[in-house]
């Protein structure tokens, strides 16, 4: 609808001046060609009255009414001569070239008769297609008067062909100009309906519609234009296509892991309870509160009391973790003595590091006092490291070095052992949960995998950041560092708190 619109009016746009003018055109030119034929047949029968004229004006003036008749009717024999008068003095026709010479000596009432009599020069006049012609006679006076009336029909004929010329050029112009006038609307309507197009494609949801660029003038210029526009847009809705997926992504992560952290958080309080009572009732026999054990009794109820032990703290660990993850956790930061607190978590493991040949050593700068954290979760970071330390020292002995330093706003701690080392290739594995580097001989010294994974949670609870270096068969050192002072996002009584109250405490520390 659009598109026949467009061209029929650019159509018409081209068309209607060359209408117009060939309007003007052909009856100006018309009436010219009109005029001029007209002057023509004047001065053609001006020409033929003064000869004939010449010619009677001996016979009239001698009254030779014989020689007048032949003369008369020899120029009656012109086909566009339609009545001859010749008229005396007074105006009474003398001779009128009729055989019975009707009009003989009667005064023409006509009003040309009436003006020409009087008239002493040639006189025309042009009345309904017949052209009136007189011309007085005189020899010395006035003898008489001719008069001869010419018909112009055939000019009709003439002119009725002229317009049909002139219609036919009107045609072969209008045909051109018709055809030229679509061709050019074509070519300006054309892109003008491509953008149309282009942009109906892209309001469908079609945003690879370009148009194509065929011409360097405006019209180029506007669908070079359109196509950086539609390729702007395609970005964008890609770009918030993309933004969209991931933050969708993003939100079935976020439900599944907590979905996930939900699931082991229950299952960890319904193992929990059965695990219990195996423990409860295995310290009742250890007790003997029912009777005598005898040794091989006492040394398998120990074996469940050590596995039950073993159990609770994965289980625990496995609750940390996900409560962790899940944002389900609670600082209560205090002022810490840095130096207490290394003591502290050495006192638990020094028995331990002793009974395997392991030396403790502490490198403490004298400038760090004081660091706000959860007294309990720096606990725990550093016990997991020395536990570690500890436990994979095992059968090698060595040293174990502690070492905090302050450095600007931070603290450095770093716990270093001369154990067995971790490969190159097993350090990227290490703070992830669940993961051993080395499962064959991991499973040989316990645990779940779990430690450095919260480890790493809760450093970065507070801001910090954990590293590891080793050396495979040369021992490993283990380095966090903790801000000194902690940026309150939200205080109350001296917590952070970072979601649902939930304060977990690492079972091994109890
Ligand atoms: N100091 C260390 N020396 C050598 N290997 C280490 C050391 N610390 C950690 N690893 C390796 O990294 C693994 C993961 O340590 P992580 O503390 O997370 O688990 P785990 O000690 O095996 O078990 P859990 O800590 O849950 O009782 C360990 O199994 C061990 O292979
Ligand atoms: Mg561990």
């Amino acid at each position: 609808m659009v598109k026949q619109n467009l061209i029929y009016r650019l159509t018409l746009l081209a068309i209607v001046p060359v209408v117009l003018s060939l309007a003007v055109f052909g009856s100006v030119s018309y009436g010219i060609f009109k005029e001029k034929l007209i002057q023509e047949r004047t001065e053609e029968a001006k020409y033929f009255t003064e000869h004939f004229s010449d010619d009677i004006k001996n016979p009239l003036y001698f009254l030779e009414l014989d020689k007048l008749n032949i003369l008369v009717n020899n120029l009656k024999k012109n086909p566009h001569v339609l009545s001859v008068y010749v008229m005396d003095s007074n105006g009474r026709v003398i001779t009128d070239g009729t055989p019975e010479n009707k009009f003989y000596n009667q005064t023409l009432n006509d009003e040309f008769s009436k003006k020409c009599i009087k008239c002493n020069e040639m006189f025309v006049e042009i009345d309904n297609n017949i052209l009136h012609i007189s011309a007085p006679e005189i020899i010395t006076e006035r003898i008489g008067t001719v008069r001869i009336d010419f018909s112009l029909k055939e000019l009709d004929i003439v002119l009725a062909n002229l317009i049909a010329f002139l219609a036919m050029l009107g045609a072969i112009i209008l045909m051109a100009a018709i055809f030229i006038g679509i061709y050019i609307s074509n070519s300006v309507s054309k892109p003008i309906i491509n953008l149309r197009d282009a942009a109906g494609e892209i309001a469908r949801g079609n945003l690879g519609a370009r148009m194509e660029i065929k011409s360097e003038d405006e019209l180029g210029e506007l669908a070079g234009a359109f196509n950086t526009m539609a390729e702007d847009l395609q970005k964008s809705i890609d770009e918030r296509k993309r933004t969209e997926k991931i933050r969708l992504e993003n939100e079935r992560l976020i439900l599944a892991n907590k979905t996930k952290a939900d699931f082991l958080s229950m299952m960890s309080h319904e193992l929990r309870t059965p695990l219990n009572g195996i423990m409860g009732y295995s310290q009742l026999l250890k007790q003997k509160m029912s009777g005598d054990l005898n040794e091989k009794q006492e040394h398998y109820v120990d074996k469940v009391l050590i596995s039950g032990e073993r159990l609770l703290n994965i289980i625990e660990d496995i609750l940390n973790l996900t409560s962790v993850e899940a944002g389900n956790i609670e600082l209560f930061i205090e002022n810490i003595s840095v130096p207490d607190m290394i003591d502290d978590t050495i006192s638990i493991v020094k028995d331990r590091a002793a009974a395997h040949n392991i030396v403790m050593k502490k490198e403490i700068d004298a400038r760090l006092d004081l660091i706000e954290a959860d007294r309990l979760k720096f606990k725990q970071i550093l016990f997991n490291l020395l536990d570690n330390a500890v436990k994979f020292s095992r059968g090698k002995g060595g040293a174990i070095t502690i070492t905090a330093k302050k450095e600007g706003d931070m603290a450095r701690f770093s716990v270093s052992d001369e154990g067995i080392g971790i490969k190159e290739e097993d350090m990227g594995k290490l703070f992830k949960p669940f993961e051993q580097v080395d499962s064959g001989s991991s499973r040989h010294y316990g645990g779940a995998g779990l430690g450095l994974a919260i480890t790493k949670k809760l450093v970065e609870l507070h801001g910090g950041s954990i590293t590891a270096e080793s050396r495979f068969g040369e021992g490993s050192t283990f380095t966090f560092l903790l801000p000194l002072v902690q940026k309150k996002v939200e205080s109350n009584n001296n917590s952070i708190i970072l979601d649902k109250a939930q304060v977990l405490y690492h079972n091994k520390l109890k």
